[in-house]
């Protein structure tokens, strides 16, 4: 009986359609979707909007790769000399440092438990770009020497695109040692 009834709702719906009374529809092609941040061509914005790329690499979505995406810092060590690196989005600036070879100490290890990762933001425009200081990071800032009005905690700095071309300058000295070239010994 379910078979005679489904082959009766067949040869109706071929009926109709020799009817006319259904169109066909071409099948839209398989598009393929990946997690690049613009997927497809029928997916991209109107022509009025444009975009501005501010940081040095870029996402690939080629075969499934993603370039990992970098910022540039620089830091300014205490003889002037400047060092450039491409830091990696996410990574905090006490990282990118020790990752460069700059001496910043980092005693806590990034736990905002101390200050000796202080860095001092180079320019007032990049310094208002990051978030505020949360009040453990003002807490420690507090026991910094050479506190200045763009200082900061290293580890409490998230490399972000907005931030892409920051230059920091290491302070002449840390709570637990001078990097200036003098590192007292035990008596
Ligand atoms: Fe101690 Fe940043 S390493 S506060």
């Amino acid at each position: 009986m379910w078979v005679s009834r489904f082959s009766g709702l067949g040869a109706h719906a071929i009926r109709r359609l020799t009817q006319g009374k259904y169109a066909l529809v071409p099948r839209t092609p398989y598009m393929h979707v990946s997690s690049c941040r613009i997927k497809s061509p029928l997916q991209l914005p109107p022509q009025t909007h444009r975009y501005r790329f501010t940081t040095s690499a870029t996402d690939s979505c080629e075969d499934g790769n993603e370039e990992e995406q970098t910022i540039n810092v620089t830091f300014v060590e205490t003889d002037g000399t400047q060092k450039h690196s491409k830091v990696p989005v996410g990574t905090n600036m006490l990282e990118a440092a020790l990752s460069n070879d700059i001496e910043l100490e980092g005693a806590c290890e990034g736990s905002c438990a101390c200050s000796t990762c202080h860095l001092i933001v180079a320019d007032v425009d990049y310094y208002n770009r990051l978030p505020d200081p949360t009040d453990e990071e003002n807490d420690m800032l507090d026991l910094a020497f050479g506190l200045t009005g763009t200082s900061r905690l290293g580890c409490q700095i998230e490399a972000k695109p907005e931030i892409d071309g920051i230059r920091f300058a290491l302070p002449g000295a840390t709570r637990n040692f001078a990097v200036d070239g003098y590192k007292p010994k035990p008596h």
